[in-house]
């Protein structure tokens, strides 16, 4: 287990524009709530830090379909994001916005000095115009055929198919989403970041970073083997950051230009909430901290070539350690579609599940080295099997029999052989074992390591036979519920991470009144019930979801979709 200064933690903005579902869940929320859990629990100095991306054209369209105001989008799902997160319990230490006036002047003070330092540069250029709508069609106000994969329905800026990043200009019959009409080519203003000139420092740090994920290491060789071109992060556009030049007044920043800006001001506005307006600075320029952007796989190119090319430009912050970038999470074999309605949303699910059995279900299931599938089948199966039939029932069987025959009390053991010493050596080993792959973000073997533990403890309650040794051999009864006692104690701290809600709940039956919050990792290796210790009451943490809840389940997702919904 490694140890670092200090930590700083990201997870991708989500667009204000729509609730939250499980794919965003699993691309990057979750295991960055996981690793930031368990770093707390290290007593490292750690925070994750994220916010609602407001800007730019997803909001604007957004708004355009609804026939409401930007502003009304960015304020209702703001407020429904926050609330799902929540919920779901993660856990960040500040959710912020990118519309606010702290996110401007930022935003703004970094196209400025990056502009001082002759990295931007005014260009005209032949941009896609409506003349049905008098309107320059930024991004995603068109839609075409993907030059590179050849399917319909791209967006301007980005093929969501095949993650290929694109210009507007290069779509195969182009339209304009706003009328549905042909736009025509157009000549205006904008101004270009020369991404081109850091090739060679993007290189030679990325040359660095061998032990990054293949997924981020490939993705970046590509773009660099191509030569990196500057990049327009300007637009026309009446919703955003306004660009601070007098000779800019009607555009605004591009909506990527400002985003990952959005990381340092929402630490800046922790630090202000915290009464300690300078504490952001130690986490963004000293060099000692570690800087971990969490993002699914279609932000890979923002963070991990424009981003620190923007840092390098503007002169001051330190650059990502790790970008530990998911594939995609599909769902019932499909590809997850928010315009198809082909989606679970966090908001849905929270009104008819607890948030535990989700975060274990798609913990087990992370996209982490290829794309993965969330199936209703499937969140059953591992609720009822894995949590119910292997976690619950060995708390439940383990505090019944304390509850009957020790009269709540955790027994004296005799001494400890044979499977005992298993035991032992289980709980003594997991804090590292899990640490170790929690910190080389193998989060989805972490749960399963976790949940093996419960699963060490169902056998030797069995082979043990206490309802057996209880009148044959007593002292060794005793030593069976002392341990499977101790099994638990350790499950109640290595589960926080992923189970935070039920961890809470067991180390409540087992009336452990230390906090959480302030509980070592390394505890969790120990042994740490004394005998004598007085349990608390017994509550059935696991209920398992009947067939018909599940179908009601699959039905809902099937009304939803639309029928082109598919892979
Ligand atoms: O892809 C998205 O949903 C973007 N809103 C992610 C932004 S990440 C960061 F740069 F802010
Ligand atoms: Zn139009």
């Amino acid at each position: 287990m490694s140890s670092f200064k200090r930590i700083l933690v990201t997870s991708a903005l989500p667009y204000a524009n729509g609730p939250i579902h499980l794919g965003h869940l699993a691309g990057c929320y979750l295991p960055a709530d996981i690793y930031t859990r368990y770093q707390r629990h290290r007593g490292q100095d750690i925070i994750h830090i994220c916010g609602t991306d407001e800007n730019g054209v997803p909001i604007t369209i957004r708004a355009e379909k609804e026939g409401v105001s930007p502003q009304e989008i960015v304020d209702r799902y703001h407020g429904n994001i926050a609330e799902s997160f929540q919920k779901i319990g993660i856990s960040f230490d500040n959710f912020s916005r990118t519309s606010l006036p702290v996110h401007h002047h930022m935003a703004q003070d970094f196209f400025l000095k990056i502009n001082e330092q002759g990295y931007i540069e005014p260009r005209t250029v032949k941009q896609l115009y409506c003349d049905h709508c008098e309107l320059f069609l930024a991004d995603r106000y068109v839609e075409g055929t993907c030059p590179n994969c050849g399917t319909p329905g791209a967006h301007g800026d980005q093929c969501d198919y095949c993650s290929h990043l694109l210009e507007p200009t290069a779509l195969v019959e182009p339209v304009c989403k706003i009328c549905g009409g042909r736009p025509r080519v157009r000549e205006t203003k904008h101004w270009f970041f020369l991404l081109d000139a850091f090739q060679e420092r993007l290189q030679t740090w990325l040359d660095t970073k061998t032990h990054w994920k293949s997924n981020v290491k490939e993705f970046c060789k590509g773009w660099l083997n191509k030569g990196l071109k500057p990049r327009a992060i300007t637009r026309d556009l009446q919703w955003g950051v306004p660009v601070p030049l007098e000779e800019a007044k009607s555009k605004v920043l591009y909506v990527w230009f400002d985003a990952p800006i959005g990381y340092i001001s929402s630490t800046i506005e922790w630090a202000q909430k915290r009464g300690q307006p300078d504490l952001w600075k130690a986490y963004w320029l000293d060099p000692e901290t570690r800087l971990i952007h969490f993002i699914g796989k279609d932000n890979i190119a923002f963070h991990a070539l424009i981003w620190p090319a923007t840092i390098m430009a503007y002169g001051e912050y330190i650059l990502p350690a790790e970008i530990p970038a998911n594939e995609f999470l599909n769902l019932g074999g499909k590809k997850l579609s928010v315009s198809k309605e082909w989606a679970v949303w966090l908001p849905d699910y929270l009104e008819n599940f607890s948030p535990d059995p989700l975060r274990y279900c798609l913990a087990a299931n992370l996209p982490e080295n290829r794309d993965a599938d969330f199936t209703w089948k499937d969140f059953q199966t591992r609720n009822n099997a894995d949590l119910a039939d292997v976690l619950g029932n060995f708390i439940n069987r383990t505090l019944t029999f304390l509850r009957k025959y020790f009269d709540d009390r955790i027994p004296k053991p005799g001494s400890f052989k044979g499977q005992d010493e298993e035991v032992v050596a289980a709980i003594k080993g997991a804090p590292a074992a899990i640490g170790d792959l929690i910190e080389t973000f193998q989060i989805k073997n972490a749960s399963q390591e976790s949940i093996n533990l419960a699963r060490l403890g169902n056998k030797y309650f069995n082979d043990q036979e206490p309802w057996r040794t209880r009148k044959e051999n007593p002292r060794r009864c005793a030593t069976t519920l002392y341990l499977c006692a101790q099994l638990l104690s350790s499950l109640s701290i290595i589960l926080e991470p992923f189970l935070p809600f039920s961890a809470e709940k067991l180390r409540k039956m087992l009336n452990q009144e230390d906090s959480l919050s302030s509980l070592d990792w390394n505890q969790g290796g120990q042994l740490r019930l004394q005998p004598e210790h007085h349990i608390g009451s017994l509550e059935i943490l696991f209920p398992k979801i009947e067939d018909q809840i599940i179908a009601r389940q699959i039905e809902h997702l099937n009304q939803d979709a639309h029928p082109s919904a598919e892979s």
